[in-house]
């Protein structure tokens, strides 16, 4: 069997890097990705960045054929972009697709670890800040707060046994994905990636968190907004409700059931 340059014993694999305005950062991470994962392909995914970053990108694409671009006309979200990204890699046969921020954030030299529990048999492999040997550096203490806050109310509301449901740094073999339904996934913020987990923990697939350290970006500014917040709020209140409304049902017609 001949190898292709993005084998490894799991597959093929594609890193998914969305961009808005990363032209500084983005260099840095994928020459730091090529050095610790060689075999992996890459994709960016730019929404137009005012900032150039789609230049820059197709620049690096030219000089190295494992690396691909994608340019979306504008500003469409953390969510839109993966799900455009994991539709072009599944087209193309990935076996495992991985999501990365381009800020640095989240340090290409921790990708084996990952690779490594896909291998072990994780449908999901889950870069988590919040599990023993998890760690963040540099992260302002607000934005600590929020991420634990919300991962806590993301446990209760939705019955997921994830500490890092909102993490952006993961692989997924591509049967989860495909398990996912991505068509039919509405979110269009960072509650993307509670959406994507929370599918594949329902689809019965496994999931699994690898500690990580998540480093505050060096260069530009980080794209959360009051509204990526609310939307992610609102959503995971509402699933919360749906589910414990469905399991009150059940419990119901159980009841009704047995007293006939
Ligand atoms: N194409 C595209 N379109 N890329 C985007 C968009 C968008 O609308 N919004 C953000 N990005 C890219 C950024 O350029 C960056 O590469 C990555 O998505 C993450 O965005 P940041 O703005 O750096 O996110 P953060 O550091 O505030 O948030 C981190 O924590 C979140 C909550 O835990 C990330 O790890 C997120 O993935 C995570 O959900
Ligand atoms: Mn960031």
């Amino acid at each position: 069997m001949s190898a292709t340059s993005s084998s490894s014993a799991t597959g093929r694999t594609l890193v998914i890097t969305p961009t808005y305005d990363e032209r500084e950062s983005l260099p840095v991470t994928l020459a730091r990705l090529r050095a610790a994962v060689p075999a992996a392909d890459v994709l960016v995914v730019d929404d137009g960045s005012p900032d150039g970053t789609g230049q820059v990108a197709d620049a690096i694409a030219d000089a190295d054929a494992s690396v691909h671009v994608m340019h979306r006309p504008g500003k469409g979200g953390l969510g839109a972009a993966y799900t455009a990204g994991f539709g072009w890699g599944l087209e193309r046969g990935y076996d495992v697709l991985v999501e990365m921020d381009a800020d640095g954030s989240h340090a290409p030299e921790q990708l084996p670890a990952l690779l490594a529990a896909v291998e072990g048999g994780a449908d999901l492999a889950l870069g988590s800040r919040w599990v023993p040997g998890g760690r963040v550096v540099d992260w302002p203490l607000g934005r600590q707060l929020l991420s634990r806050g919300g991962n806590t109310w993301a446990r209760w509301a939705l019955g997921i046994p994830l500490r890092d449901a909102t993490g952006g740094y993961r692989a997924y073999r591509a049967r989860a994905l495909r398990a996912a339904d991505l068509s039919s996934v509405r979110s269009e913020g960072y509650c993307y990636q509670l959406e994507l987990a929370t599918r594949v923990v329902r689809a019965g697939l496994v999931a699994v968190e690898v500690p990580i350290t998540f480093t505050e970006r060096a260069a530009g500014t980080s794209k959360m907004s009051r509204a990526i917040i609310v939307e992610a709020l609102a959503r995971t209140t509402l699933w919360g409700a749906q589910r414990r409304w469905a399991q009150a049902r059940a419990l119901y017609e159980r009841r009704a059931g047995r007293s006939r």
